[in-house]
């Protein structure tokens, strides 16, 4: 620019700055190691730890061209750009007329995190890029052990500096990650700095077009958690299908070989000792007691459990029940279930969400669907959803289907994606294996069938098996829509469905189709029928007390759910449903001015919690199955 760069090289530059947002472009970037599953502490449990919670004010600055990360040739940024220095700016400029700073977050605007910046100022309400968060914090020198910076979901990548050093980055908006700073710490006042960048691009998990808002920032916790030098850094505990109660351990630091391990289950009676081998790693299984409550819907039963190893005292609160399939039906605890759901975003309840769940408002919201809707069952859509959502879904009784977004148009032939793809799946799958409400984890939702989708999903699946055997696998599917003599035919050519444990269809007939809703119900459906098969979505759009016999109306949308029942009674195969959605959400894609105005309204309540007709529709339906399935 000081040399007069025009318009187009800045375009250019632009253009070649943002691809880089997630491709490393800058010293910078490439200076901070990339957080991943495979190579950084897990901290399993990590909110079960004590620690220093970082929520509350940050300074926070725009840096729309993202001058912090690289020069205008790409170079590393003149000091005068570099956000995460460790310097009091105001008073080094007074004390030296040649020092120059382009920026001084100790006076840059406030905003309280968790939350997203898109909520931060009206300014900011479609602010996609890089933001600059800082704070300084207190570290007692009476801390002992060693101390991680853990991240519950930082939206997209992250960056992140302590005390004006490189600590580390992060790719992926919705799985937590953790760097350890035991070294990097000081006595007294920190300074830690943390550069989000919200830009999708076509590399990107999801890519840039979704049908959700981009809630950039950090929208999820920041702590500093504390660790003996020798820690319990993942433990899985859970109950097999043979009926064992089994754990996998791994110890992370000097003492993790050859070290004494015990599970303890107080309330059971379980007290199983081991001793790790000579990478950390312990295996332990005992019969499941006969006095074990199994956790299900009806009896969502925790118990305290413990890994004591040396110092160290993990603890977790988990449900024990097995989840499989036989045949057409799929098992709860041995038992046949129907999946009573619906499908949410992770949007809070209110005018202005800023996805910051909190525990009130993750019961807010599954407690509509627990005790509104007589469900038992919620698709979280269409990413991994705030730890906070799984555990009270865990106390409240509600199965969950988790996915990770690979979502529509995604990159299908490149590895980075790939590579981004599978670790947000194993950072999802290694953070919640503990949570008995996950039953199934899905790998992917309306994805176009081409040879590289399919092996790029085949991946996911076997990387999903491998992590974990205890739980089905689905993804959400498309069907072919055609027409018959006087109702929609519908046929599932998708090769992904002989991979998958749970059949998922996606159906929109009666709201994309012009198929009139009376003829619904004699829809014929030619899809597979040696599995359980699923809606994992089916919705249309109503604004709320609008009434008229039209689309966008309470009325065709209360209509409509009523003629899709009556079409999914008919389905000899069916075994559950999510239809799209709880609640109303942001949705860029959604612009009518009549009825949208930037939100998707096929929520059964609407964003501030009103209950639409078809609400009721659904809560009567899901009641009559309930009290059948009692009956039975
Ligand atoms: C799709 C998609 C959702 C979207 C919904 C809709 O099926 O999976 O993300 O919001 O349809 O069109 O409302």
């Amino acid at each position: 620019m000081a040399r007069g760069l025009g318009g187009i090289v800045a375009a250019a530059l632009m253009a070649s700055v943002v691809s880089a947002a997630v491709e490393p472009p800058s010293t910078v970037v490439t200076a901070l190691p990339l957080a991943t599953a495979q190579n950084s502490p897990l901290l399993v449990s990590a909110d079960m730890r004590g620690g220093i919670d970082l929520s509350g004010p940050w300074h926070y600055s725009i840096d729309p061209f993202r001058a912090g990360l690289a020069g205008f040739h790409g170079e590393t940024p003149d000091l005068g750009q570099r956000r995460y220095l460790d310097i009091d700016v105001a008073k080094e400029m007074a004390s030296d007329n040649r020092a120059m700073y382009e920026f001084n977050l100790d006076h840059a605007p406030l905003t309280v995190l968790p939350s997203s910046w898109l909520t931060a100022a009206p300014e900011m309400r479609h602010y996609q890029g890089l933001v600059w968060y800082q704070r300084h914090f207190d570290v007692p020198a009476s801390r002992h052990g060693r101390l991680f910076l853990r991240f519950g979901a930082a939206n997209y990548s992250a960056y992140v500096f302590l005390n004006g050093k490189p600590v580390g980055r992060h790719e992926g908006g919705f799985t937590p990650f953790a760097f350890e700073v035991t070294g990097l710490l000081r006595d007294g006042d920190n300074q830690i700095t943390v550069g989000v960048d919200s830009q999708a691009t076509p590399a990107t998990v999801p890519p840039p077009v979704t049908d959700w808002e981009n809630y950039g920032g950090l929208t999820r916790q920041v702590r500093l958690v504390e660790t003996p030098d020798t820690f319990v850094d993942d433990a899985w505990v859970r109950l097999t299908r043979d009926g064992q109660i089994a754990a996998d351990v791994h110890l992370n630091g000097p003492a993790a070989a050859k070290k004494t391990v015990r599970l303890r289950i107080g309330e059971l009676g379980v007290d199983i000792p081991g001793t790790t081998d000579a990478q950390g790693n312990w295996h332990g299984a005992i019969a499941a007691p006969a006095a074990l409550v199994r956790w299900s819907p009806d009896r969502p039963k925790l118990y305290d459990v413990a890994v004591d190893a040396g110092e160290d005292h993990w603890k977790d609160r988990i449900g024990f029940r097995t989840i499989e399939v036989r045949g057409t039906d799929i098992l709860l605890n041995g038992k046949p279930i129907f999946l009573r759901g619906i499908s949410l975003h992770e949007e809070e309840i209110g005018a202005a969400p800023t996805r910051a769940i909190t525990p009130a408002s993750a019961r807010a919201l599954l407690g509509e669907i627990k005790d509104g809707l007589h469900g038992n069952y919620v698709r979280l859509a269409h990413y991994p959803h705030s730890e906070l959502m799984t555990r009270t879904a865990d106390e409240l009784g509600l199965l969950v289907w988790s996915e990770v977004p690979v979502y529509w148009m995604i990159a299908w032939d490149n590895p980075a994606t790939l590579a981004t793809a599978r670790n947000m799946l194993a950072e999802n799958i290694l953070r919640d294996r503990n949570r008995a409400s996950i039953a199934i984890w899905s790998v992917a939702n309306e994805t176009p069938v081409t040879d590289a989708r399919n092996s790029f999903l085949r991946t996911l699946v076997a990387d999903a098996r491998r992590l974990d055997d205890t739980r089905l696998i689905s993804a959400a599917l498309l069907v072919d829509h055609g027409k018959g003599p006087g109702a929609p035919v519908m046929t599932l050519a998708d090769p992904l469905a002989e991979a998958v444990d749970v059949l998922a269809l996606n159906t929109y007939n009666g709201w994309y189709t012009a198929d009139r809703l009376s003829d619904l119900p004699a829809t014929r459906w030619n899809v597979p029928t040696d599995k359980p098969l699923v809606f994992s979505e089916f919705g249309a759009d109503a604004l709320a007390g609008f009434h008229k016999p039209q689309k966008f109306s309470e009325d065709y949308q209360a209509d409509y759910y009523r003629a899709t029942l009556a079409m999914a009674d008919k389905l000899p195969t069916l075994r559950g449903m999510s239809p799209w959605i709880l609640k109303d959400f942001r949705s860029p894609r959604r612009q009518n001015p009549d009825f949208q105005m930037g939100w998707n309204r096929k929520g059964l309540i609407s964003e501030t919690g009103v209950r639409k007709m078809a609400f009721y529709v659904l809560s009567d339906y899901y009641q009559a199955k309930d009290k059948a399935a009692a009956a039975r």
